[in-house]
C-alpha cells in the first residue's frame, strides 16, 4: 500500500490528510512518511540479508535530522560527504563507528575531524588523497581506516549529471591503477587499508551495469588477495534507482543476485550506501496554486513552489508526478499544461504540456517521489525561505525544520564599515 493515498476524496500521508497541514503550517512544504521510509528501509535490509552486508543510508539524499533518526532506529550507519553530514549523523545518535566517510575533495580539516571522531572508513578516491590523509593520520598519532574508491569504467545508463563511473567521470581511482594504489596504501603508516568501493552512478534502472561493476569489482578483490593483501570488505555504492513514472526500475531479487553472485562466499563484509530508494517515494512536496493564466500557445498554472524548493526538474529535466490534493473525478476532463514556479527564469519549471484534471487557484497540489534530493538541494534563491519539513507517523504529524523566517536569510549579511 501507498502511504500516500487518497482518502474520502482527498491525499493523505499515511493517517493525515495533506489539506489539514497545509493549514496548519502554510505551502510550500515537504512532508515525509515514517511508514515509507520504515518500509523502504527494511525492504533494501531484507535484500542483502545473508549477505554479511550493512545499510549506511547515504545523507546526501535527505539529512534532515528527523529522517535520520528514524533510519538509525531501524540500525542504519551513515554514508557521508562533508563533516557536516558527519556532524548531522552524530547528531541524530549514529556513531562514529558506523559512518563512512566519501567524497572527491575532502580537506585536511574534515580529515582531521573525521579522524579525532573515529569513522569506521574513508572512502579515498585518489593517490594524492590518499597521501594527505597517511600525513594528516601520521600527525594525530592515528591510523586511517579506508576503502579505495574504484572507478570501474561502467556506464550506469542513467542522467549524464549523476552517473560517476566512466573514466571521463571525476570519481574514483582508475582500475587499471588500482592494484598499485592499494599496494602503496598497505605500505603507509597512517593508513590501515580494509577494501574496496565503487559508486557508478544514481536512479540505475537496468541491472546490466552494476553487474558488470560488481564483476570487475570481484575479480579485483582476487587479484589483491592472489598478491597477498588482505581485502576485508567492499563498499557497494548508492542504492537502486526509483518509480518516478513508470519506468522499470531494478528488482530486488535482481540487485540480490548481482551481489550474491560476485561477492557471495568470499567471507567479505559488504556496505550498501543507498539515498534515493529508502527516501525518494517517502516524501512529496505540497504546493498551492496562485494562478492558472491562459497564454496563446499554453496555460501555465503557477504554483508557490518554485526551481529554489525541487531543483531536480530543471537540473536533470527529472519527471514528478502531480497530484491534486483534492481527488479529481474519474470523469474529469485533462488538459495539458505547463506547471511553474513564481521565479523570473523560464527554467523555473516543474512540467511541460502535463495532461492534468483542472486546478484553480488556492488548489493545493503534490509533487511525487520528492523526498530524495528534494530539500537538500534547496536554496534561498529570489530572498524565498527554505520551505517546512513535516514527518508524518500514523495519524500524527510534526514539524521537522520550521519555515526560514526573512531574518534569518537578511541577518546572515553584514555591512561594511563604510556603510
Ligand atoms: N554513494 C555515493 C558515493 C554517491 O555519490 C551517491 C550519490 C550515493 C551513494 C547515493 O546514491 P543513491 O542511492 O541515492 O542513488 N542530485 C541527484 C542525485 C545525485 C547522486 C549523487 N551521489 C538527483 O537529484 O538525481
Amino acid at each position: 500500500m501507498s502511504h500516500f493515498h487518497y482518502q474520502d476524496g482527498e491525499l493523505y500521508a499515511e493517517g493525515v490528510p495533506l489539506s489539514r497541514i497545509a493549514a496548519e503550517v502554510g505551502t510550500p512544504f515537504y512532508c515525509y512518511s515514517t511508514a515509507k521510509l520504515t518500509d523502504n528501509y527494511r525492504a533494501f535490509d531484507a535484500a542483502l540479508g545473508g549477505l554479511n552486508a550493512r545499510l549506511y543510508f547515504s545523507l546526501k539524499a535527505n539529512s534532515n535530522q528527523a529522517v535520520i533518526k528514524t533510519l538509525a532506529g531501524l540500525g542504519a550507519g551513515a554514508d557521508v560527504v562533508s563533516v557536516g553530514e558527519m556532524y548531522r549523523a552524530l547528531k541524530a545518535g549514529i556513531p562514529a563507528g558506523d559512518i563512512v566517510f566519501a567524497g572527491v575533495g575532502k580537506t585536511r580539516a574534515e580529515m582531521v575531524e573525521a579522524l579525532k571522531a573515529g569513522i569506521y572508513q574513508f572512502n579515498v578516491e585518489s593517490p594524492g588523497e590518499l597521501r594527505t590523509l597517511n600525513e594528516v593520520a601520521v600527525a594525530l598519532g592515528k591510523r586511517a581506516p579506508i576503502a579505495l574508491r574504484i572507478n570501474p569504467d561502467v556506464d550506469a545508463k542513467t542522467h549524464a549529471k549523476i552517473a560517476t563511473g566512466k573514466s571521463e567521470n571525476k570519481f574514483g581511482i582508475d582500475i587499471e591503477h588500482a592494484a598499485a594504489i592499494y599496494a602503496e596504501a598497505a605500505g603507509l603508516p597512517g593508513i590501515e587499508v580494509k577494501g574496496l568501493a565503487c559508486h557508478i552512478g544514481s536512479q540505475l534502472t537496468d541491472i546490466a551495469p552494476f553487474k558488470d561493476a560488481f564483476r570487475k569489482m570481484s575479480d579485483l578483490v582476487k587479484a589483491l588477495r592472489a598478491k597477498g593483501h588482505t581485502v576485508e570488505r567492499v563498499d557497494l555504492g548508492g542504492g537502486v534507482g526509483i518509480t518516478y513514472r513508470e519506468e522499470q526500475t531494478i528488482s530486488f531479487a535482481d540487485y540480490t543476485t548481482a551481489v550474491a553472485e560476485n561477492f557471495g562466499n568470499m567471507g567479505l563484509k559488504l556496505e550498501a550506501e543507498p539515498g534515493r530508494s529508502i527516501v525518494g517515494n517517502s516524501g512529496i512536496l505540497v504546493s498551492r496554486v496562485i494562478n492558472v493564466k491562459a497564454g496563446v500557445s499554453r496555460t501555465f498554472v503557477i504554483v508557490d513552489a518554485a526551481m529554489n524548493d525541487l531543483i531536480r526538474p530543471t537540473l536533470y529535466d527529472a519527471y514528478h508526478q502531480i497530484l491534486p490534493v483534492r481527488q479529481p473525478a474519474d470523469d474529469a476532463p485533462v488538459t495539458r499544461v505547463d506547471v511553474v514556479g513564481p521565479i523570473c527564469e523560464t527554467g523555473d519549471q516543474f512540467a511541460e504540456q502535463r495532461p492534468l484534471p483542472p486546478l484553480a487557484p488556492e488548489d493545493l497540489i503534490a509533487f511525487g517521489e520528492a523526498g530524495a534530493y528534494g530539500a537538500v538541494m534547496s536554496s534561498t534563491y529570489n530572498t524565498r525561505p527554505l520551505v517546512p519539513e513535516v514527518l508524518v507517523k500514523g495519524d500524527k504529524f510534526e514539524v521537522v525544520r520550521p519555515r526560514q523566517t526573512y531574518d534569518a536569510i537578511i541577518g546572515q549579511d553584514i555591512l561594511p564599515s563604510w556603510l
